[in-house]
């Protein structure tokens, strides 16, 4: 598959307002009703706009959600996993007239959309968390925001007045219109994207690798929105990126270019998530490892691997390669995975997180089998500058 002119399911969705439009909608703000968002839906807010969602340009609609819950699917027929809604409660739908437009702000009251309200409809948020994240269960980060959240939803397109400010991540945000030209100024017919929420470790770095081996360009993009409170802290991870990139990487075969989404942790609902989202920056081809977008025990290693049997090759407009478990092997003396590798498991080096992280507190070395020293450096010094 080579790098489409089109974003998935059409031309790119751009809901960024500009020009005589972003100067209408600053005036009328101040009239509209308003309705205060959480940084979670101004990221939603962003990825809508910026054409990340293409094809949404707004919040889903009933037909839309109720599709996605439980076809996996848009009302269109079009493969899309996880609801984007925008979840308020009762009594703020009651007083929701249909097609007014609503100014959405910040808690200081600053507005930072438009949104024009086609619908307003109640949901099941139990059904929700069972389809989507696959339990009920408080614990999972998912169920725990739809649960918090009001139970009715708001729908309609949007348009966007403002971006967030980039954060430590500057000069790497790089919207999907961007990276279609940065792909296409560098000569990449073919791109592979890569999904993390964590520093990139050497088995990270070896399927990343492999998958290099196969097409022209690698777009590491790190997922820089909400994540859970335990997983190491954005800034840390920009600077391990820079660093890994710096030295173990080719400079003119990759771009690393930040997903300012928020992650939901829904597995492999998440997985076909992130592959279109990728498909709209414009990758031909998207990475699945183990447990992808998975949190505590909730999915099997390869669940989001089988789910992308659920649809027709091609649907999805983006190649999916899967990854098995990789892991250092002390007799093959190299990263392999279960797939290449024949030796016991008292070969492999398998750290989990929270090995890292006591190892990390306790100034234990981390070892160059697991973590670039380049990494681990930049790990332990956050570690340090967190007790101080
Ligand atoms: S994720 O939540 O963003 O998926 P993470 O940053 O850990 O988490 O993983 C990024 C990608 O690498 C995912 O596709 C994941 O499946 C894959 N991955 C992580 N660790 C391994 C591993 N040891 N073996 C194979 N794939 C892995």
């Amino acid at each position: 598959m080579l790098i489409d002119s089109q974003a998935y399911g059409g031309p790119l969705v751009d809901q960024l307002l500009t020009g005589k439009a972003l100067e209408a909608a600053r005036q009328k703000c101040p009239e509209l009703p308003a309705l205060v968002v959480d940084d979670w839906t101004i990221s939603d807010l962003e990825m809508i706009a910026v054409g990340a969602f293409s094809p949404l340009r707004g919040f889903m609609g009933q037909a839309d959600y109720e599709s996605v819950v439980h076809r996996k699917r848009l009302s269109s027929g079009l493969p899309w996993t996880i609801p984007v809604t925008l979840a308020v409660e009762a009594n703020v739908a009651d007083r929701a007239q249909l097609n007014e437009d609503w100014a959405l702000t910040d808690e200081t009251g600053a507005p930072w959309a438009v949104l024009t309200l086609r619908e307003r409809y109640r949901v099941d948020r139990g059904i929700e968390s069972e389809a989507v994240y696959g339990t009920r269960e408080l614990q999972h980060p998912g169920v725990a925001r739809v649960m918090r959240l009001g139970e009715w939803r708001l729908s309609g397109p949007i348009g966007l007045l403002r971006r967030p400010a980039p954060l430590d991540y500057g000069a790497h945000l790089i919207d999907p219109k961007e990276s279609r030209r940065r792909f296409s100024d560098r000569g990449w017919r073919t791109v592979v994207g890569f999904q993390t929420r964590n520093p990139v470790h050497r088995a990270h770095e070896y399927i990343q690798k492999c998958a290099m081996e196969m097409v022209d360009g690698l777009f590491l993009q790190p997922l820089v929105g909400r994540t859970k409170d335990d997983d190491i802290p954005m800034p840390v991870r920009m600077r391990c990126y820079e660093a890994l990139l710096e030295s173990y990487y080719p400079a003119d075969r990759v771009i690393l270019g930040v997903l300012p989404a928020a992650m939901r942790y829904a597995g492999p609902r998440e997985a076909i998530f992130h592959a279109i989202v990728r498909k709209n920056y414009g990758c031909t081809h998207f990475i699945v490892g183990r447990d992808h977008a998975g949190v505590g025990n909730y999915y099997g290693s390869f669940d989001a691997h089988r789910i992308f049997e659920q649809f027709d090759p091609g649907e999805l407009g983006i190649t999916p390669l899967f990854f098995d478990h990789t892991f250092y092997c002390g007799r093959c003396d190299n990263m392999t995975s279960s797939k290449t590798c024949p030796h016991p498991p008292e070969n492999r080096l398998i750290l989990s997180g929270t090995q890292i992280r006591t190892m990390l507190r306790n100034g234990d070395p981390i070892p160059r089998e697991f973590s670039r020293p380049e990494v681990a450096e930049i790990l332990r010094q956050s570690v340090r500058e967190a007790d101080a």
